[in-house]
């Protein structure tokens, strides 16, 4: 059912021809990210698809076999730094140019209890900020050197909380090792990550042609949160308002796509762009906004964003530049 209230992106941004474009989208194999890439290829670019389960990846990319554009699937695991240093190399022998960095996967955990990545960080973080930070530093070298590339990472509207409960960086505990565990918390903390991550990066790259943006795609009808009790159960009790209040996947996608391929986007380097959502606590930010202001003063702070890339930078074994 189509929405009034959807932000959709304008036409000469969906005309735009990609060929011999490169674009990389994490998790494109589901939801938000398969749209996503579809839109790429549709347009004629050229998308690497990095997924952790290559299989299903390949599987739903024969979609795309008849698009104008073209794909390749490679895997990538962003809960296993070493998984990502391993598709960084990869992709830098191939590929002489990326112009889009999506950095779309993510998860939510549905227990309270902690997990962890291979490398001993808490899963939630790891997957959304950590693995995602170490994937773009390794690939900041071929993104200043394409003209006019993009480098976009999702976030989330959960990443505001509320006006009592703004959600933080915990610098002396980033990983969950002395807090009681929360997993919606720690999934609003990643979120804020990587809202701050976009701010960061475009105060870095300000005398290169990178432009950076952070993302709230909707409230997506993706496979988002698995397909446990909880999800189920929520889908019952919100059945009667399901399709009101949440977004087809293509819907889902026009928020990315508007940071991807519009000129306005270019003029708004590290800021926060949403789709309209009806979760949002403070009610005049319901609407949206390409770009719009995070309520969560924590995520707009430039001096918080350099020191979370100083600590990232020893979480995830590089040295700064
Ligand atoms: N759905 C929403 O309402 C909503 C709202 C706000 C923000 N977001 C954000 O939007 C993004 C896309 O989510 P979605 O709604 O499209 O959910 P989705 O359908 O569950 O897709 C998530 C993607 O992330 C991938 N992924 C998970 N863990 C990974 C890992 N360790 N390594 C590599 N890829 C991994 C998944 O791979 P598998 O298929 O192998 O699991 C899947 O491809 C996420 O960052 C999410 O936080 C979603």
């Amino acid at each position: 059912m189509a929405r009034k209230d959807v932000l959709w992106v304008d036409q000469k941004s969906l005309s735009k021809d990609l060929s011999g474009k490169v674009y990389i989208v994490t998790g494109a194999n589901s939801g938000v990210g398969l749209e996503t890439t579809r839109q790429l290829i549709k347009q004629g670019g050229h998308v690497v698809m990095a997924c952790r389960r290559v299989d299903a990846a390949k599987a739903v990319a024969v979609e795309f076999d008849h698009l104008a554009g073209s794909y390749e699937v490679l895997h990538l695991d962003l809960a296993d730094l070493a998984s990502v240093e391993a598709f960084a190399e990869r992709f830098l022998k191939k590929y002489d140019r990326l112009d889009g960095l999506d950095c779309n996967a993510g998860m939510v955990s549905m227990e309270n209890t902690v997990q962890r990545t291979k490398d001993g960080l808490e899963v939630t973080m790891g997957i959304s900020y950590f693995g995602h930070f170490l994937l773009t530093e390794r690939l900041i070298e071929i993104l200043k050197k394409t003209p006019s590339s993009r480098m976009v990472i999702l976030s989330s509207v959960v990443h505001a909380g509320s006006p009592k409960n703004r959600y933080d960086i915990h610098f002396d505990d980033l990983n969950y090792e002395k807090r009681q565990f929360n997993n919606f918390a720690a999934y609003g903390e990643a979120k804020v990550a990587s809202v701050l991550y976009a701010l960061e990066l475009a105060d870095r790259l300000k005398d290169h042609d990178v432009t950076t943006a952070s993302v709230h795609p909707g409230w997506a009808r993706s496979n988002f949160g698995g397909n446990g009790w909880m999800m189920k159960l929520m889908r019952v009790l919100l059945a009667p308002v399901y399709p009101f209040i949440t977004n087809s996947n293509l819907e889902s996608a026009q928020t990315s796509l508007h940071c991807l391929l519009s000129d306005d986007a270019l003029n708004h380097s590290g800021e926060y762009f949403s789709q309209q959502s009806v979760l949002y606590r403070d009610k005049e930010c319901r609407k949206g906004g390409w770009p719009m202001t995070s309520p969560n003063p924590n995520a707009r702070d430039l001096d918080k964003a350099k020191k979370l890339v100083e600590k990232s930078y020893s979480v995830v074994g590089l040295k700064m530049a």
